[in-house]
């Protein structure tokens, strides 16, 4: 079975930050627990490289727009690599192969009568690159209705993309899917905008700095948002009209912010390309410093390296994941942070595999006692998989975290109530065995989370596994005992407030 997961491509006129951290964290977390279910992932994510505001940022740098995206997404695959995000494909559309794919889509349409010479009157913000019509704008005041920056004028001819032919079909296609735009809270908001009327969309500029060029006599430059959702398809080797294998996205992730780009225009571009829509697209909250959204613009960003420096990449995807209820707006405080990372990652966890492995040393010779596992202990085990496996298709990291606690917590009460390191040999054999039992599921389910952890979990166990080999398993639980321990060491340490 296939899984085709994919986040937004990333502007790369700035750093990233903790936003786009999340967003591809998440993903990563779905591709991982996916290709541990076997699965056969396709996991893309990327950089949107064309419009002025990248070619400014360029300016303002004083070198070649190409100098300038070719260092920033390097910028942007380093970070992923040491937050260790497991991606299939990094795209990037200034990809000579994403062109194709934009001006092939172009001629189709065309060729459909679903794209269609007109000419455009309105505003453009630069910023959003977003066609704002005049109805929206104060004529004393022109700016954005989003960001409330000052607006382009334009006056000029374009190619339109006749998306009000979709308004009808995208309707009823959502009471049909109820399932595909996630969370369901957010469901009312699109529909709602489209029953108020689609208006066909703008998909050239005349005067744009930097974009891939219409196939059009005239050459214009596509518009920024007809090119950046094609990546969707480029990213897994669409051509000549035709997807491939890993056709539909299962999941795409988005953030709040460009929820109509991916339900309306999106899935009516497909639509037109007589495509299979995306099974679920689902837009989680944004991360907020002091209540404000943080963003590039304005200037309040957690620098994700400082904080990956400080506390470790597993401590900063922990926490993002489970902080805030996937879906929901929060709060980044360094107060929660190390707060949650003490009591969950230290106290609960670190504590429960260092107090059983230094255990098997002193109690069994550094040899994994091997007495089976409890019914009580296996039913747990039982309930936590199929509990986790729910959350996760349901996209909800906090309650699969909670679920996969229930674990960890009940062998700590174990340890803290039959204390093996005094009492007979037999019934240490026994509490111990659990807690050996207990902690492998535990680093299997925990991997998509935190998978340098559960590695290190891993070499305490005495296990090895290539990448491509890790599958979630309970029957592999009988592969621990009677083995050596490795070598043991301390998976958090507490953080001083
Ligand atoms: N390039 C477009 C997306 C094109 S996809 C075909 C874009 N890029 S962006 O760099 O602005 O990043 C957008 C994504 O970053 C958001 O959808 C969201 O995933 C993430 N975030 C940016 N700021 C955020 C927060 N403050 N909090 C959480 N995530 C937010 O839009």
């Amino acid at each position: 079975m296939k899984f085709y997961v994919t986040t937004p491509i990333y502007y790369i006129n700035a750093e990233p930050h903790i936003g786009h951290c999340y967003t591809t964290i998440a993903a990563d977390c779905l591709a991982r627990y996916h290709r541990i279910k076997g699965r056969n992932v396709f996991f893309l994510t990327g950089t949107d490289e064309h419009g002025d505001k990248i070619a400014q940022a360029a300016d303002r740098k004083g070198i070649t727009v190409e100098q300038f995206t070719d260092s920033m997404s390097d910028v942007f695959k380093t970070i992923w690599k040491k937050l260790n995000i497991s991606y299939n494909r990094f795209i990037r559309t200034t990809e000579k192969e994403h062109q194709e794919t934009v001006q092939n889509v172009f001629r189709i349409l065309m060729d459909r009568g679903d794209i269609y010479p007109g000419e455009y009157s309105g505003y453009y913000c630069v910023h959003c690159e977003f066609f704002i019509p005049k109805t929206k704008i104060e004529q004393n005041n022109p700016v954005c209705p989003d960001c409330k920056r000052p607006v382009k004028v334009l006056a000029e001819k374009s190619y339109f993309f006749r998306l009000s032919k979709y308004e009808k079909p995208l309707l009823e296609y959502f009471s049909k899917n109820p399932e595909m735009i996630q969370p369901v809270f957010r469901q009312d908001e699109v529909k709602n905008f489209i029953s108020q009327g689609l208006t066909d969309l703008s998909i050239t500029r005349q005067t744009a700095l930097w974009g891939i060029e219409s196939p059009t006599p005239e050459r214009y430059s596509v518009y920024v948002w007809f090119d950046a959702l094609l990546n969707y398809l480029t990213g897994i080797g669409f051509k000549n009209g035709i997807p491939g294998e890993y056709w539909p996205p299962d999941v795409q992730l988005i953030g709040k912010d460009i929820l109509r780009f991916h339900t309306i225009i999106w899935p009516a571009m497909l639509m037109a390309l007589k495509l299979p829509l995306p099974e679920k697209i689902f837009a989680h909250g944004w991360w907020t410093m002091g209540s404000e959204k943080m963003s590039k613009s304005r200037g309040n960003i957690i620098n994700p390296i400082d904080l990956l420096n400080r506390y470790g990449t597993d401590g900063f995807r922990y926490f993002l994941l489970r902080e805030v209820p996937f879906g929901l707006d929060g709060e980044y405080s360094e107060e929660k942070f190390i707060k949650r990372y003490n009591s969950e990652l230290v106290n609960d966890l670190s504590n429960l595999v260092n107090r059983t492995i230094n255990l098997v040393e002193k109690l069994f010779n550094s040899t994994f006692p091997d007495s089976g596992i409890s019914t009580q202990m296996e039913q747990l085990i039982d309930d936590v998989l199929s509990a986790v496996d729910l959350c996760m298709l349901n996209i909800s990291f906090t309650d699969a975290l909670d679920n996969i606690w229930k674990i960890v917590n009940e062998l700590n009460r174990l340890l803290d109530r039959e204390k093996p390191w005094n009492s007979p040999i037999e019934s240490a054999r026994n509490t111990i065995s659990q807690c050996i039992s207990g902690i492998y599921i535990i680093s299997m389910l925990v991997y998509p989370f935190i998978p340098e952890t559960s590695r290190r979990i891993w070499n305490m166990l005495n296990i090895k596994y290539e990448d491509d080999k890790i599958f979630l398993n309970k029957d592999a639980l009988r592969m621990v005992s009677g083995r050596k321990s490795g070598k043991r060491e301390i998976l958090f340490m507490r953080i001083k407030p």
